[in-house]
């Protein structure tokens, strides 16, 4: 905006998108809002709801203290005995949150939705698998854009449609290294959730680090999302 717009242009805009809303069945089936730090802001909207409909729930809500934590005495008023605070620096071992202890609380297909850091939401959806959990009931939102990990190395990305190839940094994804090069491939949340920069590979070894696609998905090899995904050897063709 800053850079392109100028006034007087007219722009041709849409409606807003939620990627993280509430199924319709999170009022009965007992939903479970895990929320790290100020990942709490859509999960508080969520306990909105649920408590206007008078819904069966738990809001977890986790943070380095729980002195620090955003909005305490909003959410004491908006969810009551659904609320329970927890702090990684609290001296009782009951205020700390122990992933391992609630999932031992709770019944496998609970749908589960969890905002916050990527470890949080890693470490729910590691343990929810571990416990035979549908994929599909764990929804998640990252309250970050993705971030390089420790090992990241460069590669070569051919765009077959584009007859272009490219070279991707270790620091950056295959969406911003189109971006660079002037073309305009779809996107959205650049965090590997909503789904809309999924494109098809051809050849080569994907690094999923997706939130959307199902284990079969990555497991077939046959798409994959350019804002967080990378290749696992020098080079990978992909249909873009
Ligand atoms: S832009 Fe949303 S998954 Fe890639």
């Amino acid at each position: 905006m800053h850079t392109h717009v100028r006034a007087g242009q007219t722009l041709r805009i849409a409606p807003p998108v939620n990627a993280f809303a509430l199924e319709a069945d999170a009022a009965s089936a007992g939903a479970v809002l895990i929320a790290g730090g100020i990942g709490i802001t859509p999960i508080a909207s969520m306990a909105a709801a649920l408590t206007a409909n008078a819904s069966r729930y738990a809001l977890h809500y986790t943070g380095r203290s729980i002195s620090q934590l955003a909005f305490v005495d909003e959410l004491r008023a908006l969810a009551g005995e659904h609320l329970h605070l927890y702090g990684d620096d609290e001296a009782s071992e009951a205020n700390r949150f122990d992933l391992a202890r609630l999932f031992a609380t709770l019944t496998p297909g609970q749908p589960l939705y969890v905002c916050g850091p990527q470890g949080l939401i890693d470490a729910v959806i590691a343990l929810a698998s571990e416990r035979g959990w549908p994929r599909e009931r764990i929804r998640s939102e990252l309250f970050a854009t993705a971030a390089p990990q420790t090992g990241d190395a460069a590669f070569e990305v051919e765009l077959r449609q584009s007859s272009m190839t490219l070279s991707v940094a270790p620091t950056q994804t295959i969406l911003d290294a189109m971006l660079d090069a002037g073309l305009d491939p779809l996107y959205d949340c650049k965090r590997g959730e909503c789904g809309v920069c999924q494109v098809g590979v051809i050849e080569g070894e994907v690094d999923h680090r997706d939130y959307c696609l199902s284990e079969a998905e990555k497991c077939s090899g046959k798409v994959m999302h350019i804002c967080v995904s990378r290749a696992r050897a020098a080079r990978l063709i992909i249909d873009a």
